[in-house]
């Protein structure tokens, strides 16, 4: 079978670069042409330093472009309570050997999107800022595209309100033009995304393999594993990890079509991304894949032999 081409949009954080280090490793099925970067865990400039030393890191010099610094309309706010000071858990990896491309980062996709003619993917893994700019820019994407796979919202409940989840509270605006463009979207919500936590002792299990990749995985995890102990998680949720695994491995996971739009309006509920998943009254259109389950044991097995295939 032939590879997807897929294009990776970035807040790096700590599970965005644990989502890239899978992604990568996942070549068998995913080819990664092109990443982006968007302010969102932490400032856009810090992004895409992170990302060009993760690329270093896996020794893959994938073409990386800088993106938004501030979401369309709100002011921008990082997570680094979450993911420390430098989004990756305070972890310090070497200075990156490369730059990013001279373009911006909604100009490159573009231009990847007619490269592959109708065929690219994007995994899209920060506030949607980068892809709706894109979208903005460039009416004829929603036929380049074959679809947008996120991590972000939730069919229930938020994590950084009682209704939304980060990525799509940080940005409301871009994350309702991607919803309203017409190109199919998979979206990995909070209901998947917690159950895709990998437990103290599989973290473990990772850091025993010793090398630069699962040192840095284990240093880079430390505060925000310490933060989900404290919430009474059952483990670290790599929630970006989820659109990733969707596309190597769809089999892991159920879910089901549904109309999604975001609330861009009112202050108790900005950011929500509003479903009929479980109403009666029914959308005219199913413009969404809502992933609402994964096999969890699978889940922790694909992550762990990922990470451990590294080798320095
Ligand atoms: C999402 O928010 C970010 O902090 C994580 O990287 C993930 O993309 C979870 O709500
Ligand atoms: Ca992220």
């Amino acid at each position: 079978m032939s590879k997807i081409p897929v294009w990776f949009d970035a807040d790096t954080g700590v599970d965005d670069a644990t989502a890239l280090l899978l992604a990568n490793k996942l070549d068998e099925k995913l080819q990664i042409v092109g990443i982006s970067c968007v302010a969102g865990n932490v400032p856009v400039e810090q992004v895409t330093e992170n990302t060009l030393r993760i690329c270093d890191l896996m020794k893959k010099q994938y073409p990386v472009f800088k993106g938004a610094g501030k979401p369309w309309f709100k002011e921008y706010h990082d997570a680094c309570y979450f993911h420390g000071n430098n989004g990756i858990g305070d972890a310090v990896l070497p200075k990156e050997s490369y730059e990013a491309g001279k373009e911006k980062a909604w100009d490159a996709l573009h231009e990847a999107a007619l490269r592959y003619e109708g065929q690219l993917e994007v995994i899209a893994v920060g506030p949607l800022t980068n892809i709706a700019t894109a979208i903005v820019k460039y009416p004829d994407l929603n036929k380049l595209i074959k679809r947008v796979l996120i991590m972000g919202g939730a069919a229930s409940g938020g994590n950084v309100t009682p209704a939304a989840e980060f990525n799509i509270y940080e940005d409301p605006h871009a994350a309702q033009t991607l919803f309203m463009s017409g190109i199919p979207v998979v979206m990995c919500g909070l209901e998947v995304t917690m159950q895709a936590y990998l437990t103290s002792e599989e973290i473990d299990e990772i850091h025993g393999h010793h090398s630069s990749v699962t040192d840095f995985y284990y240093a880079c995890t430390r505060i925000s594993h310490r933060a989900s102990q404290r919430l009474g998680l059952p483990g670290l949720c790599v929630h970006d990890a989820c659109p990733v695994l969707f596309a190597a491995y769809p089999e892991l996971f159920k879910g089901e079509e549904a109309g999604v739009y975001v609330e861009t309006q009112s202050e108790l509920t900005l950011g929500k991304t509003v479903t009929d998943l479980y109403s009666d009254f029914q959308f005219p259109e199913k413009n969404t894949f809502i992933v609402t389950d994964i096999d969890r044991e699978k889940f922790a097995k694909v992550m762990i032999e990922t990470l451990t295939s590294y080798r320095d």
